[in-house]
């Protein structure tokens, strides 16, 4: 593992300074009180201390040595090997950024649509907001600070936004062994079927709409822009229908639906949930936006006896806690 300590105050102050800027009136993901389960209290994750580097002690004076030719070709990010303990969260905070495109956004109005998730943007690789996104790393931390088993999922990826976070914070906390699976159709949402799903019939818009289209190539390039692409990011590829319920899962910590449709969350809840370890986390992007995708996880809810209390992300997200 990579050693930052040494690094020289001033690069430490200048990285501090980055990250303190980017984001005004962004104070990170760990505000919310930690969830509980059956009244056991699930700790938070911890607040990464201050960056409060120690004073340089003057290098030893080296000899100039004979530099090995930098290789030629293309540049290929490596990512974090593993994130030294004092910028944990930094490095989270500056990737979110980076996710919903707010590094380099200038107007006013797209700043305030991309902080809450309310746009398609254009450019950004996560339609999610920044609270939804905090939402997303505070499971993640949770089930890997309690050793919750299972891998990691969303079902309903779009540009790969929230599964290249879930990679990151594996990455962050060099987990060595979950998965990350990206489950989309990459070729947009189904037409409805009114017949099978009425409550889907208003939605045959979200069908033709091409914004709400990303390829598979398009998400792969998006992970390794990260330098976040590596075998354990697992592709599944096509309907929900046809591919959840043979996907070589074992078992999930993190279970992300975000496929907008009645149809598309039951195709995902009916092979996935009941893979989902306890202590894990269900996430439901749009379960206060969406009255589709509120009626299956409350038609599921129901018929399986789920009564986990469902918490509220922000206008649109929920989430809940499976019990030990
Ligand atoms: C709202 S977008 C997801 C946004 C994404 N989670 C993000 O972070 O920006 C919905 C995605 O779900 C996919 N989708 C919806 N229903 C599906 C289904 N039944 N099978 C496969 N993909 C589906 C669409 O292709 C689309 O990429």
């Amino acid at each position: 593992m990579k050693d930052y300590t040494g690094l020289p105050s001033a690069t430490l102050v200048t990285i501090g300074c980055l990250l303190g800027g980017i984001a005004p009136g962004y104070a990170g993901p760990h505000q919310e009180a930690p969830p509980t389960t059956q009244g056991t209290a699930v700790e938070p994750a911890p607040t990464p201390p201050a960056v409060a580097p120690a004073p340089a002690a003057p290098a030893p004076r080296k000899e100039p040595q004979a530099k090995a030719p930098a290789p030629r070709g293309e540049y290929q990010a490596k990512g974090p090997p593993a994130v030294p303990k004092h910028f944990r969260g930094k490095y989270l905070d500056l990737v979110k950024m980076a996710l919903t495109d707010l590094l380099y956004e200038n107007d006013t109005g797209a700043i305030e649509a991309r902080k809450a998730g309310t746009d398609w943007p254009s450019r950004a690789l996560t339609m999610v907001g920044l609270k939804r996104l905090d939402n997303v790393q505070m499971c993640a931390e949770n089930v890997l600070l309690h050793k919750v088993p299972g891998d990691f999922i969303e079902a309903g990826v779009w540009r790969g936004g929230a599964t290249i976070l879930m990679k990151a914070i594996l990455k962050e906390y060099g987990d060595p062994s979950r998965v990350v699976w990206v489950a989309d159709s990459f070729e947009g949402l189904p037409a409805p079927d009114a017949e099978k799903y009425p409550v889907d019939k208003g939605l045959g818009f979200l069908h033709e709409e091409q914004a709400l289209t990303a390829s598979l190539p398009d998400v792969r390039a998006n992970f390794e822009r990260f330098g976040l692409l590596d075998d354990r990011v697992r592709f599944l590829k096509g309907w929900f229908k046809d591919t959840l319920h043979k996907a070589p899962i074992k078992r999930l910590a993190v279970l992300r639906l975000d496929g907008d449709m009645y149809e598309s969350t039951m195709d995902t809840l009916i092979p996935l949930y009941p893979k989902l370890s306890p202590g894990g986390y269900c996430i439901v992007d749009d379960y206060f936006n969406l009255e589709a995708q509120r009626k299956a996880v409350d038609d599921y809810r129901r018929e399986h006896g789920i009564t986990e209390p469902i918490k509220k992300i922000d206008w649109a997200g929920a989430y809940w806690q499976k019990r030990k």
